[in-house]
């Protein structure tokens, strides 16, 4: 039966996860697809949902640091140490895999992804679950991560067996993956914990050289993408295009950051904050209700190309990746 409501009820969730059901569940980057990652049937269930390929690795949710070594192997003592000062927190480590980890849920590869997620709501289903549970984020394959539990219900609601209720995600963007399995530390994925937050961490440096389209299908360029054309668009080119579409008798989302007044009926506006952490909080639901309005082509106005900026323009490069 389709899911039409979230729930709270986390007692009924995880007796759902110990029947090899699918519960999505918040967590404070986006709302995740969970399955007992024990269980190959269970998420089996996931790539049917997702309508995601089976090579694409998932993350395991944990619920203590002391379960890491159920999951990973030859864990070093620098991913000990990120593992203790991040956790909870968005941030997901790449290790060896114990050789009990099923293949499903690590694409195939001989490592693992873990993460504890800082959220009430799911610390308390992993805690009462007692097991890791493997989610990736809870949107169809390609597609936006959801930021809402509404989100989710309206993208999986007849493929999940429940959706737990958080509110609004924190932080907005998926999680920040370091990979520790090699000989140096690699960021595959940029999030709310930057490279140099870690840096600071264990002392050396973290490379950002991108992996292959297979090992990070979360680096592959067209990802985290509203269904509407998006295009980014510098602020001193806005208006030539704003024009343009308009003359060619196209709806436009535009996605400004500060202030951008413009009155046309035909362009639906959001303003987005300046910051880039408050930024990062609204984008995908920002997107989603411009994609929701089955607008002709979204605008998004670049931001600035800074550190601080980097997990923002990550996504921003993949949303519009597919092009105006
Ligand atoms: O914030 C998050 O990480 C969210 C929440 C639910 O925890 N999850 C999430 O999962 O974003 P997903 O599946 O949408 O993205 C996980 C990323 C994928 O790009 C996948 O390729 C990568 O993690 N990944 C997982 N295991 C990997 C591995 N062994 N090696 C390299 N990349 C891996
Ligand atoms: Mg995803």
């Amino acid at each position: 039966m389709a899911v039409t409501k979230p729930t709270t009820d986390i007692a009924a969730a995880v007796s759902i996860l110990k029947q090899g059901g699918l519960v999505a569940f918040p967590t404070e980057t986006v709302y995740g697809l969970g399955a007992d990652a024990g269980n190959q049937k269970a998420v089996e269930k996931i790539f049917l949902a997702k309508q995601r390929p089976a090579n694409h690795p998932l993350i395991v949710h944990l619920a203590s640091v002391s379960q890491l070594q159920d999951w990973a192997a030859q864990i070093s003592d620098t991913a000990w140490l990120l593992a203790e000062t991040f956790w909870p927190g968005p941030l997901a480590i790449i290790l060896k895999k114990q050789d009990s980890v099923l293949p499903e849920v690590t694409g195939g590869q001989s490592t693992v992804a873990l993460r504890i997620p800082d959220n009430p709501v799911a610390l308390e289903l992993l805690q009462q679950f007692d097991d890791g549970i493997a989610a990736p984020s809870a949107n169809l394959y390609n597609h936006i991560s959801p930021t809402r539990a509404e989100h989710v219900i309206s993208e999986l609601g007849d493929c999940v067996d429940a959706v737990l209720d958080g509110g609004m995600c924190r932080v907005g963007l998926e999680s920040t993956i370091i990979d520790m399995s090699g000989e140096a530390p690699r960021l595959l994925r940029p999030g709310h914990i930057s490279p140099a937050d870690i840096e600071q961490v264990i002392g050396q440096p973290v490379s950002m050289k991108q992996q292959t389209a297979v090992r990070a299908p979360g680096m592959r360029e067209i990802h985290y993408a509203p269904t509407t054309p998006a295009q980014l668009c510098q602020r001193e080119q806005l208006a030539g295009e704003i024009k343009k579409c308009l003359q060619a008798g196209q709806s436009i989302g535009l996605l400004t950051t500060g202030d951008y007044p413009i009155e046309n009926r035909q362009v639906k506006q959001l303003s987005m904050p300046d910051k880039p952490v408050q930024y990062a909080h609204e984008l995908y639901a920002s997107l989603r209700y411009l994609d929701d309005m089955k607008l002709d082509r979204i605008l998004v106005e670049t931001v600035p190309e800074t550190k601080d900026w980097l997990a923002v323009n990550d996504r921003l490069a993949k949303a519009t990746a597919r092009g105006g």
